[in-house]
């Protein structure tokens, strides 16, 4: 639908359900995500990680199916997880080992050979920029340094897709911006797939060109981050003088929904003509504009958004993926 239909999808769900006891963790989960980089985004407990698990075959799944490079998540995991590099989201490190040791274990772990496992890790190692405290023992490592560390196990085998849960939780700045480097440099140079995970918009806006939107256990959106940048109603901001509230009544009276913060009012762009109409408002209305510009939300207005509709009335979100969107539901 959005012109990437040449492209085989590398993973795969179909009505995926994923419950811990009585608790619904995930329910009909239906994605198909082609190569490439694409963040998962959603608010802490919607179900995130507990996706990657699934889609790993670390945990069993309640219902529905999946694939991960055409493999079957229920019975095929091991070769997934051969495929695939994990970064976990909590500390899977071993503070005794130094970090040599424990990357080339983890490409044990996964089959290679002590020699190859043991090449690699000095390659990783320093693609991750751990190449000077190699030997040291995790221990001593910094938050950043540890996260870099997971990242050097998860890419130890050269896999395919790399999936990593929320890799700049706890960074610093610096750390952080070496993480994003580093995961973009992994898709672009490298050729590789990269899934993250995150609740910070800003992160997945920097690397990655899709999104999938969890709430709940729930698929939300997913899209590339450019279509849905393009769905979302592009606004117009009014900054006035004074008289925000006639402003806005004599906006509402003709007809527009206004949304208003202090002396700053916004409107939905219907079409080339609203701006002048919003210049005779103000006429009629008494108030002079100081400003008047064509908003365009970033991600994380988008993210607010959306959270907002589902938030104000759970309905289906049909809305929200839909391609064309021409503005018919702006009323309701
Ligand atoms: N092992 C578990 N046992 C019971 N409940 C769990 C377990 N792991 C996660 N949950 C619950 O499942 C939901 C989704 O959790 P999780 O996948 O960790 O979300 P996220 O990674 O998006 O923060 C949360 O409500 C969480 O409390
Ligand atoms: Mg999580």
């Amino acid at each position: 639908m959005d012109g990437e239909g040449d492209s085989t999808p590398i993973i795969t769900a179909r009505s995926l359900g994923k419950m811990y006891g009585p608790h619904m963790a995930l329910e009909d989960v239906n994605l198909e995500i082609p190569p490439g980089a694409v963040g998962v985004l959603g608010p802490n407990g919607a179900g995130k990680s507990t996706l990657f698990k699934c889609l790993l075959g670390l945990i069993t799944t309640t219902s529905g199916e999946g694939t991960v490079l055409g493999y079957d998540i229920r019975t095929e995991g091991d070769k997934i997880r051969s495929r695939i590099g994990y970064m976990p989201e909590y500390d899977a490190l071993d503070p005794d080992l130094s970090a040599i040791d424990q990357v080339r274990y983890a490409g044990e772990l996964v089959g290679m050979n002590p020699a190859h496992a043991t090449r690699r890790a000095h390659e990783v190692l320093q693609y991750v920029g751990l190449k000077e405290q190699r030997y040291r023992k995790i221990e001593t490592y910094s938050t950043g340094m540890k996260q870099a560390a997971k990242l050097a196990c998860a890419l130890v085998h050269d896999p395919d897709v790399l999936i990593c849960d929320e890799p700049t939780n706890g960074l610093d700045q610096k750390a952080r911006e070496f993480m994003l480097q580093t995961l973009r440099r992994t898709v672009s140079d490298g050729n590789r797939s990269v899934l993250m995970s995150s609740h910070v918009m800003d992160d997945v806006q920097e690397v990655c060109e899709r999104i999938v939107m969890i709430h709940k256990g729930r698929i939300v959106v997913q899209r590339r981050i450019e279509d849905l940048a393009r769905q979302i109603e592009r606004e117009i901001e009014i900054s006035v003088w004074g008289g925000a509230s006639r402003m806005q009544q004599e906006l509402e009276t003709r007809g527009f929904k206004v949304r208003r913060l202090g002396r700053v009012l916004r409107v939905d762009r219907v079409d080339e003509g609203t701006t002048k109409e919003v210049l005779e408002a103000a006429v009629s209305a008494n108030v002079q504009v100081r400003q008047m510009r064509e908003y365009e939300p970033d991600l994380e207005d988008i993210f607010l958004l959306i959270m907002e509709r589902l938030g104000a009335e759970v309905r289906g979100t049909s809305d929200l993926m839909t391609t064309a969107h021409t503005g018919g539901d702006r009323d309701e």
